[in-house]
C-alpha cells in the first residue's frame, strides 16, 4: 500500500520503508544524485526524494524526470538534516508511470497568473494555489454538513430540474428535451434548472421542521463579474417555527462554525493564501470568529450611504436595491465587519418574503462579508395565506402554478425561516480569492464552459 504524502510528513518513526505516488513538481541535479520534489495533492508540502545515481535505471530515467512527470516510488524515509522538512525519502526503486514532455507541459516552475490558469483548468489542480483551494473547499463542505448534523437539520435533495421560478428574476436556463417542434414539453409544461432549492425546501421543513439543502443552482444572468457564476453550489437551510432573528442567529452560526473548523483543520494552506493572496486573511478570519456582526436596517443603510452619495456609481435612495459598490463601502469602510442587513422594501425582493407590519418593508436578511459584499440572502417567508396570494398577484405571478406552495398555508401553516449561503462566495471570503472563478472547479460564465 503507498502512503499519502500528508501522513508521511507527520510520521515521527525514521528508516522505514515506504511507497509514495505522484506528480514530480521539481528535479535538481548535484553530482551523483538527484533531489526530486513529489507532491501527491493530499497537502501542499512535496515530500523531498534523493534518488541516486546506484539507482538502475537512473540514467535513462531518474536524470530525465521533469515537472508534471507520474511516479511510484520505493524507498527508506530518513529524519533530514536540511531545514524546512522533518523527514526525506532515500529512493531503493522509481518507477516512471507516464512523461510529461517538457517542450509542451503548460505548468513550468515559474508562477503563473490566475488569469491563465483559468485557461488550462484540466491542468491547473496541480498547482499550489489551486489546489489548496480545492482542499479548503472540500473542507468547508465537510463542516457546512458537520454544522447542520450537530443541530438536528435534515439534509434534503431538492430537485436541480424545476417549473417553479423561485426568485421569480426571469434567469432560468430552459430544459427541453430534443425533440420536433410543437411536440409537447417533456415535463409537461415549460421547466428550467433550479435558480433555488427553497420553495422545495420549504416543503419539507413543513414536515420535517428543520432541513438544509445544499446543491448546484443555475443562474442565466449576464453578469461577468467576479462574483457570479453561471452555475454555483448553495446551502439553503428552512426552518419552520422560527421568525428572522432566529435566522439570522442561525446564518451567524454557521459562518462562525465553518470559518472556525478551517482555521483548525487547513492552516497550512491558509498560510499559502495569507501570504499571496490576501495579506491579513488569517487575521480577518480570527476576527470573524471572535466578533459580533453589525447589524442595521436597510432603512439605516440608506442613511448612512447617502452622506457620502456622490462616491458612488449609483444613485443610494430609499427604494432602490443596494449595489455591491454600496455593499462593499458598508462592510469595508463604515463597520469593518459582516454586516447584516434587515427590513428592505417589499418591491424589491421576492414574493415570498413576509410582509411587515408596516406593510412596506418585508422580514429580509442579507449578510455582507469585506471584500465580498452579499454573502447571505434570506427572510422569514410569508406564512399567511391572503397576505401571500396578494403579493403574488402584485408580482405577476399565477397562483394557480403554484397551488401546492399554497397549500403549505392551506394545511398547518407555521412561522418560518431560511437562507441561502452562496458556496463559492464563502470560498472566495475563505481564501481571500479575488474572482469567483478561481473557487470552483470548473466554472461557467457567459461565453465559457470548457470542459
Ligand atoms: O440572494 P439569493 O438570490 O437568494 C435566494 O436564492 C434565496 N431563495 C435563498 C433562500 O432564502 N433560501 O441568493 C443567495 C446567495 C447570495 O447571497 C449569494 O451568496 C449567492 O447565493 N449567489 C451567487 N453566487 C454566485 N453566483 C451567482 N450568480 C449568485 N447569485 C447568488
Ligand atoms: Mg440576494
Amino acid at each position: 500500500m503507498h502512503r499519502r504524502i500528508n501522513t508521511v510528513l507527520r510520521m515521527k518513526e525514521s528508516d522505514i520503508e515506504i511507497t509514495v505516488k505522484g506528480w514530480i513538481r521539481t528535479r535538481r541535479d548535484t553530482g551523483s544524485f538527484s533531489f526530486l520534489e513529489l507532491n501527491d495533492g493530499s497537502c501542499l508540502a512535496n515530500l523531498q526524494v534523493i534518488a541516486d545515481e546506484t539507482l538502475e535505471n537512473y540514467r535513462d530515467e531518474v536524470s530525465r524526470l521533469s515537472a508534471g512527470c507520474s511516479v511510484v516510488i520505493r524507498g527508506v524515509l530518513q529524519k533530514s538534516p536540511a531545514k524546512g522538512q522533518d523527514v526525506e525519502l532515500l529512493a531503493r526503486d522509481v518507477e516512471v508511470l507516464g512523461w510529461a514532455d517538457p517542450e509542451s507541459y503548460p505548468l513550468q516552475k515559474k508562477r503563473h497568473s490566475l488569469e491563465f490558469l483559468r485557461s488550462i483548468s484540466h491542468l491547473r489542480p496541480r498547482t499550489n494555489a489551486l489546489g489548496a483551494v480545492t482542499r479548503v473547499r472540500s473542507r468547508l463542505t465537510v463542516a457546512v454538513n458537520s454544522f447542520f448534523q450537530e443541530q438536528g437539520f435534515i439534509q434534503v435533495h431538492t430537485p436541480i430540474i424545476t417549473t417553479s421560478d423561485c426568485e421569480g428574476a426571469g434567469e432560468m436556463f430552459q430544459v427541453s428535451a430534443t425533440g420536433e417542434k410543437g411536440e409537447k414539453p417533456f415535463f409537461g409544461a415549460p421547466a428550467g434548472l433550479t435558480v433555488s432549492g427553497q420553495l422545495q425546501a420549504e416543503v419539507y421543513a413543513q414536515a420535517l421542521g428543520q432541513v438544509y439543502t445544499f446543491g448546484p443552482t443555475f443562474r442565466a444572468e449576464n453578469s461577468n463579474t467576479s462574483r457570479h457564476l453561471a452555475e454555483f453550489w448553495m446551502i439553503e437551510p428552512e426552518m419552520s417555527f422560527c421568525d428572522l432573528s432566529c435566522n439570522i442567529r442561525l446564518a451567524t452560526d454557521l459562518l462562525q462554525y465553518v470559518i472556525r473548523d478551517v482555521l483548525d483543520n487547513c492552516a497550512e494552506d491558509l498560510a499559502l493564501f495569507n501570504s499571496f493572496i490576501e495579506k491579513g486573511l488569517i487575521k480577518k478570519l480570527q476576527d470573524i470568529v471572535a466578533k459580533d456582526f453589525v447589524h442595521i436596517t436597510y432603512t439605516a443603510a440608506v442613511e448612512e450611504l447617502g452622506r457620502v452619495a456622490d462616491t458612488f456609481e449609483y444613485p443610494v435612495r430609499w427604494g432602490v436595491d443596494l449595489q455591491s459598490e454600496h455593499e462593499r463601502y458598508l462592510t469595508e469602510k463604515v463597520y469593518k465587519c459582516p454586516v447584516i442587513v434587515t427590513d428592505y422594501p417589499a418591491s424589491i425582493k421576492p414574493f415570498y418574503m413576509r410582509l411587515s407590519d408596516d406593510g412596506r418593508t418585508v422580514a429580509a436578511m442579507d449578510i455582507l462579508v469585506p471584500g465580498i459584499g452579499e454573502i447571505v440572502g434570506g427572510s422569514q417567508r410569508e406564512e399567511r395565506l391572503d397576505v401571500l396570494v396578494k403579493r403574488m398577484r402584485e408580482a405577476g405571478i399565477d397562483t394557480k402554478e403554484y397551488d401546492w406552495y399554497l397549500d403549505l398555508r392551506r394545511y398547518g401553516t407555521v412561522p418560518h425561516a431560511g437562507f441561502g449561503l452562496g458556496f463559492e462566495r464563502l470560498v472566495q471570503f475563505a481564501t481571500g480569492m479575488s474572482n469567483i472563478r478561481e473557487v470552483i472547479p470548473f466554472p461557467r460564465t457567459p461565453g465559457f464552459a470548457p470542459c
